[in-house]
């Protein structure tokens, strides 16, 4: 599996999206649309994108009894997309029903990957809201050792955990990472981020990039600097 950039495409709209596209000439980054695009545009939208040659990571994070997440991720099956995801506290059962719904008749699927516990989740809010009293790291460990046992290909996790769950769940177990910003760029809303040069050192696989892209003056510059510092190439 080769290491990749994926541009969060957070916009509101499918215009504000393809108009976006169409500023990168003779590359065609993987993209990641999440719930507000695919709430507004629907499935055309990515059945657009990957008439364009995009990959598309379809972030709906799905969360449910594990016979509807099945039935859904079915349906998500035939938009032919690359990776989906759900949430790791569905428990086992739902994991394993999401990948059953999200495999073809022909034996093929799109990557599926567990969040494991929200970047805005921290240690005081899942002891005192969600009473988990155990240390958030050793949950996020935790819930990536049940996306493994389940049979998923990966997690979405801190760039800043990538190297333990590698250890924990092995090498081939792929890490996806949000929260990259460029040294000198603003972090936003993000709390634990690091750069593209350093999540390849800690080992993510896909780093996740939105406004440090979506918000530059010249997006498919920001990119290519971002997926040179991660690839190293
Ligand atoms: O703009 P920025 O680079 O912060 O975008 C990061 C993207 O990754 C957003 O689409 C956000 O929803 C997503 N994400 C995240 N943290 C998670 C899971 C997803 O930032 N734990």
């Amino acid at each position: 599996m080769s290491k990749d950039v994926i541009i969060a495409c957070d916009f509101p709209t499918a215009e504000q999206t393809l108009a976006f596209l169409d500023r990168f000439t003779g590359e065609k980054p993987f993209v990641k649309i999440g719930m507000e695009l695919f709430y507004a545009a629907g499935p055309d939208i990515v059945r657009q994108i990957k008439a364009r040659g995009h990959r598309i990571f379809l972030d709906l994070k799905l969360h449910d009894i594990p016979n509807t997440v099945k039935k859904a991720m079915a349906v998500l099956s035939g938009l032919d997309v690359d990776i989906c995801n759900l949430h790791a506290a569905g428990g086992l059962d739902m994991m394993r029903a999401a990948l059953e719904g999200l495999t073809r008749p022909d034996g093929t699927r799109p990557l599926l990957i567990a969040v494991t516990q929200l970047t805005s989740i921290d240690q005081r809010r899942m002891e005192q809201e969600l009473l988990i009293p155990r240390p958030l790291e050793d949950v996020v460990m935790q819930y990536a050792a049940n996306a493994r046992a389940a049979g998923l290909d990966g997690v979405v996790c801190s760039p800043l955990e990538a190297g333990r769950v590698h250890e924990r769940c092995g090498a081939d177990f792929l890490t996806v990472t949000p929260g990259i910003r460029f040294a000198e760029g603003a972090s936003g809303d993000q709390q634990r981020v690091t750069t593209p040069a350093r999540a390849r050192e800690i080992g993510s696989d896909y780093i996740v990039v939105g406004r440090p892209i979506t918000g530059a003056q010249d997006p498919a510059a920001a990119y290519r600097r971002c997926a040179a510092d991660f690839t190293g190439r």
